[in-house]
């Protein structure tokens, strides 16, 4: 294991660094239309105001948005998943990320317990779709349909798709995560697109992990995800692993 770790390493600092963000570095991949995307131990929030080295969570969050992408694989919604390398990298289909953060929320929380003055943890009475503008210099704005269909940033065929998409992530996400005890409250999904021939068509990408979605204990309601590093409850990794360990996905 330990040779495959440095193996994995090395084989790493020889690939060609395609993009480096705050939490995970983008590698050229073996093959044409492949890259190698590896998990970070960095932790930000408040657009980067906020910094932490969290040692382990790369791993845990790799494993996490390994198991999720499988599950979402096997019901028909495409991912750029193909498969995971070692512990904190996975080999993934490139793809034209589509500049927005599509936000699916069930239960009241952050950003829009503010705007609308809804106490957190108050249950939504439908799934509601958000998108915002990936943009930190700009604090990813929200972003209307109308601004993205105006200014190209998705056609509104392909916003259409995103929404149809999300709300089956959701669907599936609330079932995985609802079977191990865990309230999926809202998570935050990138989608990209990806030509086969002619046709362009989408597929989600970036991760899934509890540094992009709202994870409670469903008898608790306790935190289990990037609210507790927000807020600094701790035991951030430790939650990480909790919910690593529920999905069965480590020890
Ligand atoms: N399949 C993919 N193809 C190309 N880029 C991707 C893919 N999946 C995710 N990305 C991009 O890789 C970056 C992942 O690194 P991250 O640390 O999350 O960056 P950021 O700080 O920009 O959010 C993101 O910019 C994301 O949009
Ligand atoms: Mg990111």
């Amino acid at each position: 294991m330990k040779a495959e770790v440095e193996a994995r390493r090395s084989s790493n600092s020889r690939r060609r660094k395609v993009y480096e963000g705050k939490a995970k570095i983008l590698y050229e991949g073996p093959e044409p239309g492949t890259l190698i995307q590896h998990f970070k131990d960095d932790t930000t929030a408040f657009d980067a105001e906020k910094r932490a080295v969290l040692e382990g969570k790369g791993v845990i969050n790799n494993r996490i948005s390994e198991f999720v992408m499988t599950r979402l694989n096997a019901i028909g919604v495409q991912t750029h998943l193909i498969e995971r390398l070692g512990p904190s990298d996975q080999l993934i289909r490139e793809a034209e990320i589509i500049p927005l953060e599509v936000v699916c929320r069930n239960i009241a929380a952050g950003s829009l317990s503010q705007r609308f003055g809804l106490p957190e943890g108050q249950p939504l009475p439908r799934p509601i779709v958000e998108f915002y503008l990936k943009d930190d210099r700009l604090h990813d704005p929200m972003a209307a349909e109308e601004h993205i269909a105006a200014f190209a940033w998705a056609s509104p065929q392909e916003i259409d798709d995103i929404r149809a998409l999300t709300l089956r992530v959701n669907d599936e996400l609330r079932g995985v995560f609802g079977a191990v005890g865990i309230t999926l409250v809202d998570f935050k999904l990138e989608f990209g697109r990806v030509r086969d021939g002619d046709v362009s068509h989408i597929i989600l990408a970036d991760e899934i992990s509890p540094d992009s979605c709202r994870l409670w204990d469903s008898a608790t309601q306790e935190k289990l995800d990037k609210d507790r590093f927000r807020r600094d409850l701790g035991g951030v990794v430790e939650s990480y692993a909790e919910v690593a360990r529920r999905l069965g996905v480590m020890s």
